[in-house]
């Protein structure tokens, strides 16, 4: 897949020459309205593969939740089949030019009902190894091959400065070299396992001021470069053959007409051969005019452009300024080079239809091998921020209470990205699995589920519990929605929802835990006033402040958004693993203060330091 940097120089030369010469022959053979069709990716919601052929459209994605059918696997083959077939179809309108799909694979495959779903990045930060990140990457590539597709949206590689981003799950780090030292191994795992990988978003995403998703990274060039942009070298070396563009903007002006980030620097400095994409309806605010603001953003240097439902007008308004001259032919060439490059070096013209492919068809999807690595995620995802008392490591034997709205709940666990776009709560979307309280119930017979149905009675006191482990946290949510800001709408227009009065909310106006969901610090309080000692473990996409919840807590678990395997996490409360994850950024406090710094997080009693 890697065919640009190999690690044979001579090889490499001669394969990356054969790809040149393949591109180089499909593009002679290309009329103007076959190049700007490659150049096009609509919605499948928006989009027939008969529009496919008719429109030479190059790529379809999936937004998040989009999702054919049943969404089975099954069902994913058969869409992408329909789409590959009508790509191939070789006429005298036509070329053969086989369809590039594209999902949200951001931590596993999972818009897919019954995928693996792994931990969110910022756990996987937290975990600290980079081996595990890459057997994750090469895992979730073979789910979504599975499922017929052949490109993700990811990695991720923003570094999240403000927690109060709504995106913050989606970073591994505030530090960028921690969200550096993953970037090669991730795109590693995901390409060799047989799916191209997309760097995200450029740049300067985690930045913006005061966490605004889409907002404004007010940064000088030095500090871009060494914070925001570093990640990208690792990355981009070790062949990532895909970047997104960022909807957020760099000192007042937008990533997506940004040439001088993406053509000087990105393309030229630093060498990246394969194809730019805009980011949903990224194009849109650019110019009133849709066909100037596609113009602005080709000229700026991107290839293709997200256009989930204006494809149509996408194309006309392109060709329009093509012909006016406003967009040169060379700059078009250059584009659809890169697409061609791309979908030739990975081998998609190779690739038999996807119903034929032996990856597809659901292999290895959801398979035990993969949920045994994303429990070992997740427990290494895990950090002891308190531990009073030594009340961890539980005893098997114990006589323990679990509650709190997030014990039972593996919607809950798997955050934002999940299912749905803004993600689901609840058991029953989430195929597979188990839930924190399901994993407990598992290795400790004596506890016992309250809340949910399971037990009524309000329990006693320290008589009839020896602990209880108390599960709370945030709903899942998705980029903008997920914002901790004042009162008001997302800028409309690129997101996912429809626009209107009051649909577009951030999550709330601060990042205090007792203020956003008052009643855990009840429900903590309440056990703890019984005397039972409380294990608190908190389900969020980022650190928030929870001093009262860890105050009247003997021990406190940040356990991020873990995903699908909720086990894992009674794998290190009942002391069979230890904890290693050590805090990704650091964790706020009341005031201004940082409570626990980054690198911060505690050891079981005993282990050795
Ligand atoms: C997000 C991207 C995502 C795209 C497609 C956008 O809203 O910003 O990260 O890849 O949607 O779902």
């Amino acid at each position: 897949m890697n065919r640009f940097t190999s690690a044979r120089p001579a090889s490499a030369t001669v394969v990356a020459s054969n790809v040149e010469r393949r591109v180089l022959a499909l593009l002679a053979r290309m009329t103007l309205d076959q190049k700007i069709g490659q150049m096009t990716q609509p919605e499948r919601l928006h989009v027939t593969p008969a529009q496919v052929k008719r429109h030479h459209i190059g790529s379809v994605l999936s937004g998040g939740g989009s999702c054919p059918g049943d969404n089975r696997p099954a069902d994913w083959v058969a869409m992408n089949d329909a789409y590959w077939a009508a790509s191939m179809e070789e006429d005298a309108d036509h070329l053969a030019i086989p369809i590039l799909y594209g999902v949200d694979a951001i931590h596993g495959n999972a818009n897919v009902r019954g995928a693996t779903v792994f931990p969110h990045n910022i756990g996987l930060g937290a975990a600290r190894d980079p081996g595990l990140v890459e057997r994750i990457g090469r895992a979730t590539a073979r789910e979504v091959r599975a499922a017929g597709v052949d490109w993700t949206f990811a990695p991720t590689l923003a570094v999240a400065g403000d927690p109060r981003w709504g995106r913050t799950y989606e970073s591994y780090s505030e530090d960028p070299r921690l969200v550096g030292g993953y970037a090669g191994r991730i795109v590693r795992g995901l390409q060799e396992g047989g799916v191209v990988a997309c760097a995200k978003h450029w740049v300067g995403d985690g930045g913006t001021r005061g966490g605004v998703d889409q907002g404004d990274t007010v940064v000088d060039e030095a500090e871009l470069r060494r914070v925001h942009i570093a990640p990208y070298v690792p990355a981009l070396e070790t062949g990532a053959l895909t970047v997104m563009v960022s909807l957020s903007s760099w000192n007042g002006e937008q990533c997506h007409a940004h040439r001088y980030l993406i053509r000087d620097v990105l393309k030229g400095e630093m060498g990246f051969g394969g194809f730019v994409l805009s980011d949903w309806n990224g194009v849109d605010p650019l110019a009133d005019d849709f066909g100037e603001a596609a113009a602005a953003a080709v000229n700026a240097g991107i290839d293709m452009v997200m256009v989930p439902e204006r494809w149509r007008e996408f194309i006309a308004g392109l060709r329009a300024q093509v012909e006016r001259g406003v967009v040169p032919v060379g700059r078009i060439d250059d584009a659809v080079a890169r697409i061609l490059r791309v979908k030739v070096a990975s081998g998609l013209f190779e690739r038999a239809r996807p119903a034929e492919r032996r990856g597809s068809n659901g292999v290895g999807f959801g398979s035990h091998e993969h949920r045994a690595v994303a429990r070992e995620a997740v427990r290494k995802s895990l950090v002891l921020l308190r531990n009073e008392g030594a009340v961890l490591p539980l005893d098997k034997g114990a006589r323990v209470l679990v509650t709190g709205p997030a014990a039972h709940d593996r919607g809950r666990q798997c955050g934002g990205f999940t299912v749905e776009w803004q993600g689901v709560t609840g058991n029953e979307a989430i195929v597979g699995g188990t839930s924190i309280w399901e994993g407990i119930r598992a290795v400790a017979p004596g506890a016992v589920l309250w809340g949910g149905g399971a037990r009524a009675a309000e329990p006693s006191d320290a008589r009839e519990f020896d602990a209880a482990v108390v599960v709370i946290g945030e709903r899942p949510y998705a980029e903008g929605m997920g914002d901790i800001r004042e009162l008001g709408p997302v800028r409309p227009g690129t997101n996912h929802l429809p626009a209107g009065p009051g649909v577009l909310r951030p999550y709330g106006r601060t990042l205090e835990l007792a203020s956003l969901h008052p009643e855990a610090v009840r429900t903590v309080r309440g056990l703890a006033e019984r005397g039972i000692p409380v294990v608190t473990v908190l389900v969020s996409g980022r650190p928030l402040v929870a001093d009262a919840e860890m105050a009247a807590s003997s021990a406190f678990v940040a356990a991020w958004l873990p995903g699908s395997e909720g086990a894992g996490v009674a794998d290190v409360l009942f002391g069979d693993h230890d904890f290693v994850g050590r805090l990704p950024m650091g964790w706020p406090g009341g005031g201004d203060d940082v409570l626990f710094p980054r690198g911060y997080g505690l050891q079981l009693p005993g282990s050795e330091v």
